[in-house]
This record gives C-alpha cells, structure tokens and sequence, in this order.
C-alpha cells in the first residue's frame, strides 16, 4: 500500500466546545506568554524605537500580521500583548540601537507619543490561516474583541481587523507592507510531507521522525524543513518594510538533543496498539505521517544568514521543565501575573487530540479516529508519568528586516 504525501490539512479543531483547540491550547498560550513573551517584548521596544527613526511613522496606519491565529483564543491574546507594546529604554537597547543606525543611517523624527507607544487606534492587525481553518469561530472572535464588549466595554484589541486565508508558504501581502508579522507554535509545519514519503514503506509502524525513526526519515524530513523555512524567510522579507519585526515562537530541538515528544509518543503508542490487537490495520498506520519538523537553533540561523534579508535580534532555545505555570484568565499579558498561580502538568490528551484531530479522522474516517482517541486515553491513564513530562524546548526568534 502507498503512503500518501497529499494529506488533511493540518488545521485545528475548530468550534468552541469542549474537545475544541481554543478549549485546550493552554499549552502553546503558556509557551508563549511565559518562556517566549519577555523575549517578544525585548524585541517589541527594539521595534519601537527604530519606528521612531523612521520618517514615515506618522503618515501611515501600522500594519501588523497574526500568522496562524487558528480560532482565536492564544492569537487575540498575543496580539493583546503588542497592542500594549511600549519603547524600552535600557541601555543595551540603546547599544544595539546605535549600531544598527550606524549600519543603515536614518533621519530621526520626533513624531511619536510621548510615552513612546504607539497608538492602537492605528493599527490593522490581519488574522492569517489555511482555508481549511474554522473561520466563523476567527471571525466572531476578533469582531467581538475589536469592538469591546461586557460591562466596560473595553475593547481586547482596540484597532481595526481583518482576516487573511492562505498558507504562509505563499505571498499574503503586498511588497513592503508589514510592520510586523508573528507566528506562534505554527512553523513547526511543513509546507508537504517530504516527496519521499509517497515510496511505500517509507516510515512503516510510525507517524513522525521521532524515537529513533530511519535515519532517511530524519534526513527526508530536515531536508523538506529547509526548503520550506527559507522560503517562508524570504516571501515574509518581501512582505515586511525596512526596519520591520519577524517574530516566530516554535518547538525545537534544543542542542542537547532535547525535544517534547508527547505528542508523537501517545499517538504512536496508542496506533501500534490497536495494530497489533488487530482492532485496525497496519495500513491506516503505515500511510499516515505528521506534516511537522522541530529544528534545531542551528537549522534556523543557517537559514536566516542564508536569506541576507534580516538582523537577529533574538535567536535562542527556551528549555521547558515538567510543569509550567497555568496562564490566568483571558488577556493575561506575558511576564504578567505569574508568581502564584497553579501549576499544572503540561499537556495533556485533550491537547495532543485538538491539535491532531482533523488530521488523523480526514485519514482515517470519524470512526477509527475516535478509536484511536479512547485507546490514547486509555494508555495515558495507565502510565501517566510516561507522557506526562512536557520537556523540550521552543525556539524564540525576532529578527528585523534590514
Ligand atoms: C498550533 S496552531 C497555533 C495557533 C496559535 N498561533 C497559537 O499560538 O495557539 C498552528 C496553526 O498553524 C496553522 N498552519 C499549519 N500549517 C500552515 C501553513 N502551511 N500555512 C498556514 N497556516 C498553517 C494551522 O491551521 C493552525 O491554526
């Protein structure tokens, strides 16, 4: 039997039930807001002081862009954490700054608030995923939180919005247009499975290139990763103005070799079992691999220096440890609150199964997806220690386009 290298899309489960990727991206929103979100915010006042610079700070509407915002729930509060953005003036900053003036000399302008913010109200912020992502959730979301709602009527995102579908292994937006583009916990997909995976018995009895797969697998998987992270480097070079922020936040494989392996783990688990108790053929396993690849800090600096197109403002590993504080309500902003709160293990089936979900049921049918689904239950209840470590690493980047 063929493998197939056209699959599902990897989109999210869409809705705002209870099996829901808002209901359960707790995981990827802590990532970001308590091991990414100090470093975005280094990065944010870096940006916002070379705003200040710039001559045309004040002529035009600041455009910012959400890559991957899936539903909504983590995207409206990262955005949240932008909006409230102000200028940083430590003296490293102010270092970094100078040399980057000297290299590219600009005319300072004295436009800008005197808090150094600028003003949300001047702001679009586009909202960007696959077609195939649940866009009446996305939209009803960022139409609410835009326009303000409850008691105060205090707008989450006090700025105008827009929605934008297509893969960001295409152009989305004109030349020059962005300010700033981030993409949180979604460049870890890939554009295709590699061209290799269409050779039968390319990965039998697995679905990623963890845990010791073939080593053509790997290579097969870091090769397509490559091809792809170069080309998103350079259509989003295009996309961004001079001086503008790239900031992508992603699963990495830290330098010691580190790398979460839950997510492949439970669900390899979990199929071999029902192969070998007969309660599913080995095909529905053999053909099916997850369209993702963790890099390493090393695959990615190799591709930004190779692109030409930016200045590395942050380029570091992140280590998860086993727990991670719980984010507080909604619209907690990064760094914020974070003393006190519960800690709770990191993540879950609920969070493998919504992220993996319309995957695995676009392959294998409704019916086999659901099995695969308790069986997953079933064996995380009886060893939960195994994967329920939440080790690894994210990779934070911020680089300004030259
Ligand atoms: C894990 S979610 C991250 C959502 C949100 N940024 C967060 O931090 O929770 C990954 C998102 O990436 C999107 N995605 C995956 N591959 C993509 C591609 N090639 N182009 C655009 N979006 C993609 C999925 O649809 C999904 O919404």
């Amino acid at each position: 039997m063929h493998s197939s290298a056209v699959q599902p899309s990897p989109v999210m489960t869409g809705g705002a039930g209870p099996a829901s990727y808002d209901e359960n991206s707790s995981f990827q929103g802590n990532a970001f807001a308590l091991l990414g979100g100090p470093i975005l915010k280094r990065a944010l006042g870096h940006w916002l002081q070379l705003r200040r610079w710039s001559p045309q700070t004040k002529e035009r509407a600041v455009c910012i862009a959400d890559l991957r915002s899936a539903t909504g729930e983590n995207a409206v509060a990262q955005m949240e954490l932008v909006l409230h953005c102000q200028e940083t003036t430590g003296l490293e900053e102010e270092k970094e700054l100078q040399s980057v003036l000297q290299s590219s000399p600009r005319k300072r302008t004295d436009a800008f608030d005197s808090d150094g913010a600028f003003d949300p109200r001047t702001v679009m912020a586009f909202f960007s995923d696959l077609p195939d992502n649940d866009w009446g959730t996305l939209l009803r979301r960022i139409y609410i939180d835009s326009r303000g709602s409850g008691a105060a009527g205090i707008p989450r995102l006090p700025c105008h919005v827009a929605a934008v579908p297509g893969s960001f292994y295409e152009r989305l937006f004109p030349d020059a247009f962005l300010d700033l583009a981030m993409c949180n916990a979604a460049l870890h997909w890939l554009s295709r499975l590699p061209p290799e995976a269409e050779e039968p018995g390319w990965n039998p009895g697995r679905v990623w290139c963890t845990r010791g797969a073939p080593e053509h697998v790997e290579e097969a998987y870091r090769r397509q990763q490559a091809v792809d992270l170069r080309a998103f480097l350079n259509l989003r070079a295009a996309e961004l103005r001079p001086g503008g922020l790239l900031w992508l936040l992603l699963p990495a494989k830290d330098e010691s070799g580190g790398l979460s392996t839950t997510f492949g783990r439970i669900l390899e688990d979990a199929w071999r079992e029902l192969t070998q108790d007969g309660s599913l053929d080995t095909h529905w396993l053999d053909s099916f691999n997850i369209q993702a690849y963790f890099p390493t800090l090393s695959d990615v600096r190799q591709a930004v220096t190779e692109s030409g197109a930016y200045d590395i403002h942050a380029l570091e590993c992140v280590r998860m440890s086993g727990t991670m504080p719980l984010r507080t309500g909604r619209g907690t902003l990064a760094g914020d609150d974070v003393q006190g709160t519960p800690r709770l293990p990191l993540p879950s089936v609920a969070h493998v199964w919504a992220v993996i979900q319309p995957q695995i049921c676009g392959h294998t049918g409704t019916e086999r997806g659901s099995r695969l689904y308790e069986r997953m239950c079933e064996i995380w209840a009886r060893e939960p220690d195994k994967y329920n470590r939440g080790t690894g690493a994210v990779m934070c980047v911020a680089l300004f386009r030259k």
